[in-house]
């Protein structure tokens, strides 16, 4: 594998996930595989749990790490072609990407979705700049529309709490003050289509995603009548897709309570604001899976560089 830029890139999920198995037993086997290899991590948004577990995850197979804050202490780019370049953009991603993978033998890079331009959000200008004119294999650490390493964290954080054959798997939009990219839910769908399990997504009218990624999913906005008999209820906000990148609806009635939640499983990337995504009294219980999901984060980000240094070596 060259590239991991979306959930496409997995070969075979359920070979991973069974591979992580033996990762998370003995993760610095493969230690020597790293060995004088350096990945750079490129941030053009804050992150906690990306940024310390992809570290992490390239620590265990021996590599070295570099970590920029671009979006703050780079260049601002330029992606355009043929670009009068006498505005405020100092470099353009041509160079900068030859430049980096100079440095380095793999970059991971985190550029959000801005929400102001759907089509520009969809071209995905920083991470496909980047993937065009390197010559080092790419890494999304969550783009405009994907996050492929949180959906691989969560599905094996699933596997492994999962004892049935065909679990019923909600993923359940809840409020927020402020508008959200669509990454996590978008990659969290597309992995849930590789899985057998009775899939439900369930929001509020207006907050339908990109219907070429919900394309053949079960969609409920009866959000009751969803979570009936959920084994695992995944929350997350998102903006609205069709009115793109507007907060529609806050209405408090859509947070997951320990009430609506049952005997169900709860997951959430992180970070998540306390009672306003959901109450305390899930958070705080046995059945929330978010800190679990949040290690995995080490060995999704372990068993991708594992793959593209395998292809490299
Ligand atoms: N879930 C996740 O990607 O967390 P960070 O934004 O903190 O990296």
């Amino acid at each position: 594998m060259r590239n991991y830029l979306s959930i496409k890139d997995i070969d075979n999920l359920s070979e991973w996930v069974e591979e992580v198995k033996m990762l998370k037993i003995a993760p610095k086997k493969f230690k020597a595989l790293g060995e004088g290899k350096t990945i750079c991590l490129l941030f053009f948004n804050n992150s906690l749990r990306t940024r310390l577990s992809t570290q992490k995850a390239a620590i265990n197979l021996g590599m070295e790490v570099m970590v920029m804050n671009f979006g703050s202490e780079g260049w601002a780019l330029e992606y355009g072609d043929g670009t009068i370049m006498n505005q405020g953009k100092s470099e353009h991603v041509k160079e900068a990407a030859q430049v980096v993978s100079q440095f380095c033998d793999i970059m991971a890079i985190r550029a959000f979705a801005k929400l102001e331009d759907k089509e520009k959000d969809e071209a995905e200008e920083v991470l496909n700049g980047f993937a065009k004119y390197a010559s080092i294999p790419i890494v999304n650490m969550e783009s405009s529309t994907a996050h492929p390493l949180q959906a691989l964290a969560d599905a094996i954080t699933l596997a492994e709490n999962n004892s049935k054959i065909r679990p019923k798997v909600v993923l359940s939009w809840a409020p927020h003050p402020k508008a959200l990219p669509h990454a996590v839910a978008n990659s969290f769908v597309k992995m849930m289509q590789l899985q057998d399990a009775d899939f439900v997504i369930t929001h509020p009218e207006g907050y339908e995603l990109n219907p070429e990624i919900t394309k053949g999913c079960t969609i409920e906005h009866n959000q009751e009548k969803a979570l009936e008999n959920a084994d695992f209820v995944y929350v997350k906000n998102w903006s609205s897709y069709a009115d793109y990148g507007k907060v529609l609806n806050q209405d408090s009635n859509w947070m997951m309570t320990q009430e609506k939640l049952g005997k169900a499983k709860f997951m959430h990337c992180l970070p998540v604001r306390r009672n306003v995504v959901v109450e305390d009294a899930v958070l705080d219980s046995d059945q929330s899976l978010v800190i679990e999901q949040a290690n995995n984060r080490t060995f999704s980000a372990q068993i991708v560089l594992k793959k593209i240094l395998e292809s490299i070596k």
